[in-house]
């Protein structure tokens, strides 16, 4: 009898593989390649994918075995859930894989752009020893604002803690009284955006989400606040971004997402105050082997037709 056919459209930890076990046929393709990927998918039982791949209702359709779309990590926006649940296709995720990882990258552009580091790090290699240039702010009783207190934003707040920073968040799905257990102060956006020092973003991308830092709420900060976006592109919308910083609104910022990814241009590149990553937040081996092993074992739990607990 012929084997489940489980394509794995992107680079994933090995671990998945050693997860899934001998069951399965392991095909790879690229999934960031449309002209690779529709045939590929065409009749396969389940598809592993990071962010590169777009499981969107085309690929679904082209899917005529689907049973299971595995997405190892948090967000589910490149996976058109209408779709596949239309078709009959159980969408996984691995939702706590890598929140650690995801908190620390932020925290990491935080200090980063509190200290210069990134272009102080490029003018010294670049035989420039420049101290006073590069001269930053300390955290120390600064207010950090938190857009997004849920499980990556409560984990940032946890670390920044230590740094003796006044915390503040906006969500609205958080009480006041679960804000106060994290040692959060739960505020409007308007509030947090007009009293942060700090603002690091920590939502997913929804149509209510999409430039939510646009324009308007680039209007309401501190001239000397710093941004931080290390959960989905286009958040923080990175023209409005750079137009405040052009225009001294903003101090500096640092960017993990991009609106389009991958991306290899951006207004935000021109500014030396700002730090620039590839969507790296889930990219530490330990969040990589979790989320390959979580996804593995929810496909495995799918294709023999059994219940796939929440993670
Ligand atoms: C996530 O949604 O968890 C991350 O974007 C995962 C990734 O980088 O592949």
């Amino acid at each position: 009898m012929s084997k489940p056919v489980v394509l794995i459209a992107e680079e994933l930890s090995p671990a998945t593989v050693d997860a899934l076990g001998p069951d399965f046929e392991i095909r790879r393709a690229n999934g960031a390649d449309r002209a690779e990927l529709l045939p590929a998918i065409a009749d396969v039982d389940a598809i592993l994918v990071r962010s590169a791949t777009k499981v969107d209702a085309e690929a679904i359709e082209a899917a005529k075995n689907l049973k299971v779309i595995a997405r190892a990590g948090v967000g589910l926006d490149n996976v058109d859930v209408k779709a596949a649940t239309q078709a009959g296709v159980m969408v996984v995720n691995a939702p706590t894989s890598n929140i650690t990882s995801a908190a620390e990258l932020a925290v990491g552009l935080l200090l980063a752009t509190a200290r210069n580091i990134a272009p102080a790090n490029q003018a010294l290699k670049g035989g420039e020893w420049k101290r006073s240039k590069y001269s930053g702010t300390e955290l120390l009783e600064k207010t950090v604002g938190i857009v997004g207190l849920g499980r990556i934003g409560a984990l940032v707040a946890e670390r920044l803690a230590a740094f003796g920073v006044e915390l503040v968040a906006y969500d609205p799905y958080v009480s006041a009284a679960r804000g106060a257990q994290m040692g959060v102060e739960m505020m409007s956006l308007d509030e947090l955006l007009a009293k942060s020092d700090f603002i690091t973003v920590h939502l997913p991308k929804t149509p209510e989400t999409a430039g939510l830092i646009g324009e308007e709420a680039l209007r309401k900060v501190k001239p000397t606040v710093r941004i931080i976006n290390a959960a989905r592109g286009g958040i923080v919308d990175e023209h409005a971004l750079a137009v405040a910083l052009k225009e001294g609104r903003v101090a500096g910022a640092g960017i993990d997402v991009f609106a389009s990814e991958p991306c290899t241009e951006s207004p935000l590149f021109d500014f030396e105050s700002v730090v620039v990553t590839p969507h790296l937040g889930a990219s530490t081996a330990e969040a990589q082997e979790k989320a390959g092993i979580s996804v593995a074992k929810s496909v495995r739990l799918a294709l023999a037709g059994e219940l796939v607990p929440d993670a």
